[in-house]
């Protein structure tokens, strides 16, 4: 389907997404502030975590989905959709640093290095941060293209630390369904990039190869 929307219809998708991706921390504090659950601190850390892990696939999936359906327009929704990678990311650290160690950070430093599915999800909030600060316009300018591009791949390291860090939290409860099932959809969007851009090199490759003949052809004539 071609679908191409003008800017007023772009800025209306994107308001739409801005405020469904703030429903689920309305509906936490909501929940939270009326008293209406039985386990708030796990509730919280729980569902924070939850949300950083689906707004990371999802960002994740806006590449494909645009090389799939050809709505380039597309790309415009992913730095917001990335910083809420980091909003939900962000809460999620701020919950445990003070549901579990009530801001000592001292404490927090020992729990970090203590327990290794922290240690993993820490690294990979820690390598978030630099993908939030230099998301203006104005930091892609000041990095260069290039240079920005490559500081972004750090989301393909940030997303099997989220799933490792995942996974390392259910082994203990010897539940592996959630996490297999979100290492597969992370793998995918994932491989998907490997094979396009293997495409890519050996079409590049192809191009250049043909090139002498080209220039020798234009020599000869
Ligand atoms: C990109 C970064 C991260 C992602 C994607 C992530 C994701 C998740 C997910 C999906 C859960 C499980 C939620 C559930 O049970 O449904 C979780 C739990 C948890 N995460 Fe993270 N997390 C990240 C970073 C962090 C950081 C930085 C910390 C703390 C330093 C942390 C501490 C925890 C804790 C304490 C739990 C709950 C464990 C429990 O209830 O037993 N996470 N996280």
């Amino acid at each position: 389907m071609d679908f191409h929307p003008n800017p007023r219809q772009l800025g209306w998708i994107k308001g739409a997404i801005f405020a469904l991706a703030l429903v689920p921390f309305v509906r936490m504090v909501y929940l939270s502030v009326t008293g209406q659950l039985v386990e708030p601190l796990e509730f919280i850390t729980r569902g924070t975590g939850d949300w950083t892990l689906y707004f990371l696939c999802i960002t994740l999936a806006v590449t494909p989905l645009r090389k799939l359906s050809k709505w380039n327009w597309l790309i415009k929704l992913r730095r917001m959709l990335g910083l809420y990678v980091f909003f939900y990311a962000a809460l999620h650290f701020t919950t445990f640093l003070w549901f579990d160690h009530f801001f000592d950070v001292q404490a927090m430093w020992k729990d970090v290095l203590k327990r290794p599915f922290i240690t993993v999800g820490f690294a990979a909030f820690v390598l978030l941060v630099p993908l939030a600060v230099t998301s203006t316009n104005a930091m892609v300018r000041r990095l260069g293209g290039k240079r920005w591009q490559w500081l972004h791949r750090l989301v393909y390291v940030v997303a099997p630390l989220g799933i490792l860090h995942f996974w390392w939290m259910k082994a203990g409860k010897h539940n592996f369904t959630q996490p297999i099932i979100f290492g597969v959809i992370v793998a995918v969007l994932l491989g998907v990039r490997l094979v396009w851009r293997q495409r890519q090199m050996r079409a590049q490759q192809a191009c250049s190869c043909s090139m002498p003949t080209a220039r020798t052809g234009s020599a000869r004539g």
